[in-house]
């Protein structure tokens, strides 16, 4: 699959931006467009902390600047003010990724006083009942409200990150309220990307076209009036695209994602594509994955793309979108990304999207779980 097969005529490979510390994949929330993978990895099997602060000492002796402690729930681990001390000793930026619920309030002073950098707290909805309904958990508006909070009075740069899609599109203006209120410097709108829970989710989860494009307006709109105040990065739905993101900044190009088992992945779905072969931090050096891991080298740079990629003059632009759509929606992970307009199946998943947005009733959602059947949304709101 990839054409580069000798290592002397390799140019010379940048080092990656970011690590995505997938420091457990428990979690007290159950979001139907969690990335994370339909199988989920077991407490049991997760890297202890001295494993994961090798990961991290490779990381900043690799050249990576940012480490994103997330999860599922970084905080749901009993070591993550260590992970974040040795973080700041090795000059790491570490950025919280956090559902701010259950035990996250009371590690966080510990974890300021430990050098974190910075907070990413995840919303569902302005509207508390619609939140706890999306998240699959009673009671968790307060809780972030309270956290939010607490991260501001502690003097940490606030960044408010929300997944758009049906069950909430109407409320962006009131996240951008709320964002305003809480005292965030960031929102990030970031419409659903169809992989992992989100895949199984789509129909529940497709927006309508005219929706999307009101809620891009209302971001433009708010950009213009809270300049200087709130900055809102806006993540636009695929389906409805022209053209694809470059998906993880390119494959194997900016970003190291670690699962909560120390396998190192390309992104966060790399593990839907048959036939890949991944490296683990306890066999390999980071520095030896990034160049030979036969995962990274798959789809990295331009070799392995297939028409209309090869020839496109935005092949290092957005390197062919993602591969991980590519595979759910062409059945080949180096098509083209059948996001872009310029595929051969463009029409047909943009038809796909109009039909599941005009459904009616949207269908209940399916909810993540570690080792058990998916769980579904009664009509009251949130299981149980
Ligand atoms: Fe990007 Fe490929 Fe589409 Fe060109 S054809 S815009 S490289 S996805
Ligand atoms: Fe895997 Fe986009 S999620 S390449």
């Amino acid at each position: 699959m990839n054409a580069v097969s000798d290592a002397v005529a390799r140019p010379p490979l940048p080092a990656p931006i970011g690590l995505l510390a997938e420091l457990t994949h428990r979690c007290p929330l159950r979001c139907p467009y969690c990335s994370n993978p339909l199988e989920l990895d077991r407490r049991s099997a997760e890297l202890d902390t001295a494993t994961w602060q090798r990961v991290l000492t490779q990381a900043a002796a690799l050249g990576v600047l940012h480490v994103h402690l997330s999860g599922g729930e970084p905080t749901a681990r009993q070591d993550i003010v260590e992970i974040t001390r040795t973080c700041a000793e090795l000059g790491l930026y570490s950025n919280l990724i956090t559902s701010g619920v259950a035990g996250a309030l009371g590690k966080l002073d510990a974890l300021s006083e430990a050098g974190l950098d910075h907070v990413q707290l995840s919303v569902q909805a302005a509207e508390a009942g619609n939140a706890e309904r999306i998240g699959g958990l009673k009671d968790a508006q307060p809780q972030k409200f309270a956290f939010a909070e607490r991260v501001t009075a502690l003097g940490l740069p606030l960044t408010l990150n929300a997944v758009i899609h049906r069950g909430n599109i109407a409320e962006v203006p009131a996240l951008i309220d709320l964002a305003v209120r809480l005292g965030a410097k960031r929102l990030e709108v970031a419409h659903t990307q169809y992989y992992g829970w989100a895949y199984v989710n789509r129909a529940a989860l497709m927006p309508a076209k005219p929706d999307v494009d009101r809620s891009i307006r209302t971001v433009e709109e708010a950009r213009e009036r809270l300049k200087g105040q709130l900055v809102i990065d806006l993540v636009v739905p695929d389906y409805y695209a022209k053209y694809p993101k470059a998906c993880a900044g390119g494959w194997g190009r900016r970003l190291m994602n670690v699962t909560p088992t120390g396998k190192v992945l390309p992104c966060h779905a790399a593990e839907t594509i048959p036939g890949l072969e991944f490296w683990h931090v306890q066999d390999h050096a980071l520095a030896e994955i990034w160049a030979d891991s036969p995962a990274f080298r798959a789809y990295r740079g331009t070799e392995w793309m297939q028409e209309p990629c090869r020839s496109c003059d935005r092949r290092e632009k957005d390197w062919g979108g993602c591969r991980c759509q590519a595979l759910a929606l062409a059945g080949d992970a180096a098509a083209t990304d059948p996001a872009c307009s310029l595929s051969p199946l463009h029409g047909k998943v943009q038809a796909l999207a109009v039909a599941e947005s005009a459904l009616e009733t949207a269908p209940d959602y399916q909810y993540r779980t570690i080792g058990g059947a998916p769980r579904v949304a009664t009509p009251e709101g949130a299981p149980a």
